[in-house]
């Protein structure tokens, strides 16, 4: 592991070998962590990034170093609008690749409902459970290729609450792969806005390969700015970015 500091900040990169080695640490935090504070409010993400790190979660679990009775988990977003049942759903992907495996409470899951009659209504919705929180203890993240965390794609301001967005087109091209057919992917989602992410008590952003270098590049050494969302990360007060030699191959 090699780590790139950046002067008096609170957010730091470390470079790894592989994505397992990411997973390892990452799950090392939050299994530490939730060891001291079993009503742990743990803040997910969907995508390939966090995947490893879910196995590791789930392995954790099995061994019984860990039990999730009495966490709450808060998902980032999801498509809309989108059957909550269909495997495409961000729900479906959280039940597949975590929530089937563990012993969190059905009622204990919280992410925006992709099948709700009112988008607005239901950002508002989601709003008031993030509030309820006053913030998660942790929050997983992946970043886009266009440097989109969460669904907050590049614009010219960083939305604050939970809110109803345009995928970009470049986000759209990126999600296909898990869509039999590029036409398929939804164009809207609802998303956690800049607020519900910066208010965690730390975050820790995943990112693997070459495609996500650029965004890394700019999250990290460029000021702050929405164009890239995740450069507001900068202004938060316990961020670390574990990323692979690839990913960290502009910084
Ligand atoms: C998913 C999310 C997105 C992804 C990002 C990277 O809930 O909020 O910001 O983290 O699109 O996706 P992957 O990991 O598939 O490259």
């Amino acid at each position: 592991m090699r780590e790139i500091l950046f002067e008096s900040k609170h957010y730091s990169a470390l470079v790894f070998k592989n994505e397992t080695e990411i997973a390892h640490y990452a799950a090392g935090i939050v299994v530490n962590q939730m060891k001291n504070k079993p009503e742990f409010l743990l803040g997910l993400a969907t995508g390939s990034s966090p995947v490893p790190f879910y196995k590791e979660l789930i392995r954790e679990y099995q061994a019984g170093n860990i039990s999730f009775a009495k966490v709450n988990t808060y998902n980032l977003d999801e498509y809309y609008p989108i059957d909550p049942t269909s495997p495409q759903s961000f729900l479906g992907f959280m039940r597949e690749n975590l929530f089937d495996h563990i012993d969190l409470p059905e009622e204990a899951i919280h992410i925006p409902r992709g099948n709700a009659p009112d988008a607005e209504e239901e950002a508002r919705r989601y709003q008031r459970e993030l509030n309820r929180t006053g913030g998660t203890d942790i929050q997983i993240l992946g970043i886009g290729s266009d440097g989109h965390i969460g669904f907050n794609e590049p614009g010219d301001a960083f939305i604050y609450d939970t809110h109803v967005t345009g995928l970009t087109r470049q986000t759209i091209e990126d999600n296909s792969r898990f869509f039999e057919d590029i036409s398929q992917v939804p164009t809207k989602a609802l998303t956690m806005g800049i607020g519900g992410i910066m208010n965690a008590k730390m975050c820790i952003l995943i990112a693997t390969g070459k495609n996500k270098a650029q965004a890394i590049h700019d999250a990290l050494k460029c000021d702050p700015t929405p164009a890239c969302q995740g450069s507001v990360l900068q202004f938060h007060q316990n961020t670390v970015f574990l990323l692979d030699e690839d990913a960290a191959s502009l910084l």
